[in-house]
C-alpha cells in the first residue's frame, strides 16, 4: 500500500515540561504501533505550550528532547512525518476559520478551561481557544484517528464537533470528521503519588533521566509502613499497577508470591520495580543521549517535516478557502 491510500493518524505532543512515562504509555507508544498501517503525522505542539510556557531557552530544550525522543523510540521520519507545529503557520489560519463559527459557551464547556479557572491559573485567550487550535491541528491533514491520552479525549470530540458545525454551515462535507483512540489498558498511569501522572502534579517518573534519579524517583513512591516481615498483597497498590506495565506478567505474579510470603520489604520491591523499568528503557536512553547532543541533526528532521506536513495541509486548507470565498493558496 502507498501513503496516499493509507488512512492517517495524528497526534501531538507539548513542549512544555519533560517527557514523563506517562505520556509515553498513553500516546507516545500506541502512536507509534500506527506506523505500521498508518500514515503517520505526530509533532510538537509547541504553540500550545505557548499558553503557558514564555521561555525561549525552555521552549527550544523541551523540543529538542521531544524530537529525540520520538527518534529514540522508533519513529521512522523517512516513511512518516515529524514537525513541530509553529513551522506550519497555516495551521493558525485554519484555527481562525474554526473560531468563526464556534460559539464561546462551547469553548466554556471544556475540561482544561474549566480547571484553570477552578484553580485561578492565568485565563489568557489561548486557555480558551486552546480546543480550536486543536481542532485546527487535527483536521488540516484531513487525519483519520488521533491516538491520545484520556485527558485530551474531550478535545478531540469537540474537533468533530466544531468540524461538523462548519459542514453544517456551509451544506457541504468540506471536513473531515477526525476519530479519537484511547487504548483502555493505558486509560490512566498513575504517578509517584497514586493520583494521575501529570506535569502539573509533580509527580511524574521521567522517561529519560539519568538511572540514579531514576531509582531516587522510584524509591520515594510512598508505601504502608508494614514490618519487613508481614505479608504484603501487590495487587492494587501503586508498585504493582506500576510494575505491570513494564515486567512481563510471570514477573508480576513471581513478585506478588515473595511479597506475599512475608520477609520482604516495600522498599525490595521497589528495588525491583526500578529494574524492571530501567531494563526497559535502558537501550532508548542510550539512543536518546547520543541523539540529543546533535541539534543540527534534529532541527533538519523538523525543517524537513515542516516541508511535508505543509504539502499535506496544503489541500485541506484550500478546499476550506475556496467553500468559503477565499482565493487558493500556492506554495
Ligand atoms: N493538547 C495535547 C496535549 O496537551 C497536545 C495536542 C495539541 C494534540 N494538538 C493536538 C494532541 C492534536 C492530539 C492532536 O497533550
Amino acid at each position: 500500500m502507498n501513503q496516499a491510500q493509507k488512512k492517517r493518524s495524528l497526534s501531538g505532543i507539548r513542549s512544555s515540561g519533560n517527557v514523563h512515562i506517562g505520556n509515553y504509555l498513553g500516546m507516545i507508544k500506541p502512536a507509534l504501533e500506527y506506523q505500521k498501517d498508518y500514515d503517520c503525522l505526530y509533532f510538537i505542539a509547541d504553540l500550545h505550550a505557548l499558553t503557558t510556557l514564555r521561555d525561549k531557552e525552555l521552549m527550544h530544550q523541551y523540543s529538542m528532547d521531544l524530537v529525540a525522543t520520538w527518534l529514540a523510540l522508533g519513529l521512522d521520519v523517512n516513511a512518516h512525518t515529524f514537525y513541530r507545529q509553529s513551522d506550519v503557520p497555516f495551521v493558525t489560519e485554519y484555527a481562525w476559520y474554526l473560531s468563526c463559527f464556534t460559539n464561546i459557551s462551547f469553548l466554556e464547556k471544556a475540561h482544561a478551561y474549566k480547571d484553570a479557572r477552578a484553580n485561578n491559573k492565568e485565563l489568557n485567550h489561548g486557555v480558551l481557544a486552546y480546543p480550536i487550535l486543536m481542532a485546527a491541528d487535527i483536521v488540516m491533514y484531513d487525519v483519520d484517528i488521533v491516538p491520545v491520552g484520556k485527558d485530551q479525549k474531550q478535545h478531540v470530540e469537540m474537533a468533530r464537533d466544531f468540524a461538523g458545525t462548519v459542514n453544517a454551515a456551509l451544506g457541504q462535507d468540506v471536513i473531515k470528521l477526525p476519530e479519537p483512540v484511547i487504548r483502555e489498558e493505558v486509560m490512566t498511569i498513575p504517578g509517584l503519588d497514586g493520583r494521575k501522572m501529570s506535569k502539573s502534579y509533580n509527580n511524574e517518573i521521567p522517561l529519560f533521566c539519568p538511572e540514579k534519579q531514576l531509582r531516587k524517583k522510584i524509591m520515594s513512591i510512598k508505601t504502608d509502613s508494614t514490618d519487613m516481615e508481614a505479608p504484603k498483597e501487590l495487587d492494587g497498590t501503586l508498585i504493582g499497577d506500576i510494575f505491570k506495565f513494564f515486567g512481563q506478567e510471570q514477573q508480576y505474579t513471581d513478585l506478588k508470591s515473595r511479597l506475599a510470603a512475608g520477609g520482604m520489604g516495600w522498599g525490595h520491591a521497589k528495588e525491583e520495580l526500578f529494574q524492571v523499568i530501567n531494563d526497559y528503557l535502558k537501550d532508548a536512553r542510550s539512543e536518546y543521549d547520543k541523539l540529543r547532543q546533535d541539534e543540527a541533526h534534529l532541527i533538519s528532521v523538523l525543517d524537513d517535516g515542516a516541508r511535508k506536513a505543509t504539502e499535506i495541509a496544503v489541500g485541506p486548507l484550500n478546499r476550506l478557502r475556496s467553500a468559503l470565498g477565499f482565493k487558493e493558496v500556492e506554495l
